[in-house]
């Protein structure tokens, strides 16, 4: 029963994996067991376009680092996604595991997509920014969020966006790091309520 965070940052000590941070701390303050992954330190490689996904919804025959991570999220009962804005847009290290991602969505007959992922898990997504006005990026923002969440069945439970960080690094920041920390306990809450009413399917199973 554990969260994966998966970080698109390079910087191991930057503002994304400092936020990561205090919101896994938070979920394993309530007792649930975290996993962080950081896409720029794995042997991560890109979507060959193979499609084999489409004739095998679920599975990607990409095999790297990246594989028993995407397994695992059909496992999970949370997913954290933190990464930095890069001209503005997503890093490429985050848009190379969102590729990955297409191989747990099937395709719909009459058009759409399928999750081949339980519904139900909790998601939190972090975003670091250098612009100081912190709607400047939504679109890129709502596009990662339902890529990687809310579209594979993912319920939201919180957001955090921290802009300006040429002036405010996010590890100086108490009160960023305090709504990051209860942003963790509150999806390890929302995890025990499920799991203690026994739902959903994707629950269940972890
Ligand atoms: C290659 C690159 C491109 C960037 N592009 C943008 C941008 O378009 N908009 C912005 O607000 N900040 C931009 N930034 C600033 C980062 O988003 C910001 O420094 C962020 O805090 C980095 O996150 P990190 O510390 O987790 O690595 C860029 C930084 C880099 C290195």
């Amino acid at each position: 029963m554990r969260i994966l965070a998966f970080n698109g940052s390079p910087r191991s000590r930057g503002n994304t994996s400092a936020i990561i941070a205090s919101v896994l701390e938070g979920a394993r303050s309530r007792g649930v067991d975290t996993k962080e992954i950081r896409l720029h330190d794995i042997s991560l490689k890109g979507c060959m376009g193979c499609l084999s996904c489409r004739k095998k919804p679920g599975v990607c025959n990409q095999k790297d680092d990246l594989s028993p991570y995407l397994e695992e999220i059909k496992e999970c009962v949370g997913m954290v996604v933190g990464c930095p804005i890069y001209m503005y847009r997503i890093s490429g290290q985050m848009k190379l595991f969102v590729d990955r991602l297409y191989s747990l969505y099937a395709n719909k007959p009459g058009g759409g997509y399928y999750s081949m992922v339980p519904p139900g898990k909790t998601y939190g997504l972090v975003i670091s920014q250098g612009a100081t006005d912190p709607n400047q990026y939504v679109r890129s923002i709502r596009y990662l969020e339902g890529m990687s969440g809310t579209g594979l069945g993912m319920i939201m439970k919180g957001k955090i966006v921290h802009a300006d960080a040429g002036t405010r690094p996010a590890r100086e920041d108490d009160s960023l790091l305090r709504n990051a920390f209860d942003l963790g306990c509150n999806m390890a809450e929302a995890i025990q309520i499920a799991i203690s009413e026994e739902r959903p399917e994707g629950l269940k199973r972890a």
